[in-house]
């Protein structure tokens, strides 16, 4: 099937040239996005320029031959030509069946991660155990699972459990992108749906000490308001997440963290948001996007009189 095996080149192609802007943000250097107001600008235009470049890849990919001739034989020459299909026609037909191909390929990745989700769900998870696979996690999330103030890591420390192991298995099944984490997460390191159930519950169990990484502070007002109006429906009035929706607790989260996420999102880089999701944040200005990460930043990791043992900790061994 030549134009099978052509086809996953260009999707590669395009996907490494995804994560190679994404390896760039990592390496400290600026977001293209990083221009007062131009979030939306920018983002739509990596978009653009993201499904152009495919295009043309999966064009020169496919439909060379075709188009070839067609330059080369304009007009009634070309008509004259018996059994040559018309380039349009032959790229249409060889289009559709790749979209086929490409969707039962999705039916299948998804199937395996409902399995393996399945199988993490149905452990009884234990905290011991949970211990020592994190000890690995621990070299770079920190020994309470507080990451670095930088934002480079996230903290997890608190996160709820349905949340680490969805985030697990998404960065498994390519549906969060990250080397490192698709390293760490992988079934060398996490061997089966009880290792990812353990150290999810030892993870949500830590409590990270000392502030996160935080922003200016100039416009932390702001950023309440905003978050109050179009994002604690969700997260909840202490953006302490939901554990039945495996809604992340975003409270106490590094500021230069969540700036990261929400411009991956937009950029298409964090393939497991929504949607609908992606479109909220991408309604935000460069102004909007601070304020919200800087309000979260400042938040307790956990409420204030709380354990952070939470109903969720049912069930651990
Ligand atoms: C080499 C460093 C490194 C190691 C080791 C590591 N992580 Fe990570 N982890 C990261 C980085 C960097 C990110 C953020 C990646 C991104 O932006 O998607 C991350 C993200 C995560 C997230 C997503 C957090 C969120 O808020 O969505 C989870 C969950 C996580 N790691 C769990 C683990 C577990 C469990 C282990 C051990 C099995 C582990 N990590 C080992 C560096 C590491
Ligand atoms: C309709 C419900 C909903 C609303 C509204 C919503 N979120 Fe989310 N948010 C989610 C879910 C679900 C996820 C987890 C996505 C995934 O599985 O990776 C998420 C993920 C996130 C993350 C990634 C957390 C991490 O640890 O990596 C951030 C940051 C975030 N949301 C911020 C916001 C902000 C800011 C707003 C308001 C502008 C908002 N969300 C509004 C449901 C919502």
């Amino acid at each position: 099937m030549p134009f099978a095996e052509s086809d996953t080149k260009g999707v590669r192609a395009c996907r490494s040239k995804i994560r190679a802007a994404g390896a760039q943000r990592l390496m400290g250097q600026a977001p293209p996005t990083g221009h007062r107001g131009s979030v939306r600008r920018a983002a739509v235009s990596t978009a653009e320029g993201g499904s152009s470049t495919c295009r043309r890849l999966a064009r020169a990919a496919l439909c060379t031959p075709a188009a070839a001739a067609h330059d080369a034989l304009p007009g009634s020459r070309l008509a004259r030509l018996p059994r040559m299909a018309p380039p349009e026609h032959f790229c249409a037909r060889i289009a559709s069946a790749l979209v086929a191909l490409a969707a039962s390929a999705a039916v299948l990745a998804v199937s395996s991660a409902q399995q393996e989700l399945a199988e993490v769900k149905r452990a009884v998870p234990d905290l011991e155990r949970g211990a020592g696979h994190f000890e690995t996690c621990a070299a770079c999330h920190g020994p309470d699972g507080g990451g670095t103030r930088d934002g480079q890591v996230p903290r997890i420390g608190g996160q709820h459990v349905s949340v680490v192991e969805k985030q697990l298995l998404d960065y498994r099944h390519d549906r969060r992108w990250d080397l490192r984490m698709e390293h760490f997460a992988d079934r060398h390191h996490l061997g089966d749906g009880q290792a990812v159930a353990d150290v999810a519950a030892y993870i949500q169990q830590l409590d990270p000490s000392g502030p996160a990484g935080q922003g200016s502070g100039k416009s932390v007002n702001a950023g309440a308001a905003l978050y109050a109006q179009r994002c604690s429906s969700c997260h909840g009035a202490n953006a302490g997440g939901d554990e039945a929706r495996a809604i992340p607790r975003v409270a106490g989260q590094h500021y230069e963290y969540l700036r990261r996420q929400f411009y991956d999102a937009v950029d298409g880089r964090r393939p497991n948001f929504s949607p609908e999701h992606i479109r909220l944040l991408a309604q935000l200005e460069h102004d909007d996007i601070e304020a919200v990460a800087d309000y979260l930043s400042r938040l307790p990791r956990r409420q204030p009189g709380k354990s952070g043992a939470t109903t969720e900790g049912a069930g651990v061994r």
